[in-house]
C-alpha cells in the first residue's frame, strides 16, 4: 500500500491507496502510453485547443504516466494530472515539472482550480468500476469546469471489447519480462487485464450510459465519432462534451 503525497492545492484528505497500474508503470510508460499518445495529440489539436487561450488550465484525468500532460506542459498550457497510481504519477511529475499532480480517485479529488477544458485518454472512463462510478466521475469532473469548457475523451464500446479484448504478450520492461493476458469475462462482463502483479479490470459501458452520464452531469454533447487510426479498429470512440 502506498500513501498518497498530494500536491499543493489539494484540499481532500490523505489516503491510503493502491493501484493495479503500480506494478507495471515502467512498462506501460514504454510500451502502451506511447500507443495512443499521437491519437490524443491529434484529437485535441483539432476540437480542444483552437477553442483556449494561451496558459488555460487543463486537467488530464486519470493522466498516467503523464506523456500527455507534458506536452500540455510544453504548448504553455497550465496543466493539472489525476491518477490513482502512485507510480503513474512519479513519472508523471519528471515529465511535467511546472505541473500539478494529485493522487485520486476520479470521482473523489477536490481541487480548487476550474479547468478551461479537460481529457480522460485511452479508454480511462472505462476504469469507473461500475455506471454509478462512472456518473460521480463526471459529476466531479463538470464541478472542477468552468461554463463552456470542453471535456475530450475516448472510450472503447462493449462488442470491441467482446471482440478484441483476447491476446496475451510477452513484455520486456522495466528490469523483467512480463506475461500480460487480456480476456473478456462474458459472466461478469468484464474486460480483464491481468499483468501478474495485479488485475485491471475494465467496464465495457454501452454509448447511452456515458451519454446519460454526461448529460445528468451538465454537460452537452457536442460531437462523436469514431477516434480513427486508435486501436480497436472501429472499436472506440471519441467525445467532445462542453459545461453547460
Ligand atoms: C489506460 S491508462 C491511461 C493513462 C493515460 N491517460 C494515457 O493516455 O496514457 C488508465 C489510467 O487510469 C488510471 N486510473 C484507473 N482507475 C482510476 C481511478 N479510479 N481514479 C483515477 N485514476 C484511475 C490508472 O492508474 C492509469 O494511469
Amino acid at each position: 500500500m502506498k500513501s498518497a503525497s498530494p500536491s499543493p492545492g489539494y484540499t481532500g484528505c490523505v489516503v491510503q491507496v493502491s493501484s493495479p497500474y503500480d506494478a507495471i508503470a515502467g512498462v506501460y510508460d514504454e510500451h502502451w502510453g506511447h500507443e495512443f499518445f499521437p491519437h490524443a495529440m491529434e484529437a485535441f489539436d483539432r476540437h480542444a485547443a483552437p477553442l483556449l487561450a494561451p496558459g488555460a488550465a487543463v486537467l488530464d484525468l486519470c493522466c498516467g504516466s503523464g506523456l500527455f500532460a507534458g506536452w500540455l506542459d510544453d504548448q504553455g498550457f497550465t496543466v493539472t494530472g489525476v491518477d490513482l497510481s502512485g507510480a503513474m504519477l512519479a513519472t508523471a511529475r519528471r515529465r511535467a515539472p511546472r505541473g500539478t499532480f494529485v493522487q485520486a480517485d476520479m470521482a473523489a479529488f477536490t481541487l480548487p482550480a476550474r479547468f478551461d477544458a479537460a481529457v480522460c485518454w485511452f479508454n480511462s472512463l472505462n476504469h469507473a468500476m461500475s455506471p454509478r462510478h462512472l456518473r460521480a466521475v463526471l459529476l466531479n469532473v463538470a464541478g472542477h469546469m468552468t461554463r463552456g469548457a470542453s471535456f475530450l475523451f475516448d472510450y472503447v464500446l462493449p462488442r470491441a471489447y467482446r471482440r478484441d479484448w483476447a491476446s496475451t504478450a510477452m513484455v520486456e520492461g522495466a528490469g523483467r519480462r512480463r506475461r500480460i493476458q487480456f480476456r473478456y469475462d462474458p459472466a461478469a462482463r468484464q474486460a480483464v487485464c491481468e499483468t501478474g502483479e495485479g488485475v485491471i479490470v475494465q467496464q465495457p459501458f454501452p454509448p447511452a450510459t456515458i451519454r446519460r452520464a454526461a448529460v445528468a452531469a451538465g454537460f452537452d454533447l457536442l460531437w462523436e465519432g469514431p477516434m480513427e487510426g486508435a486501436e480497436p479498429a472501429g472499436g472506440r470512440r471519441l467525445v467532445l462534451a462542453v459545461r453547460g
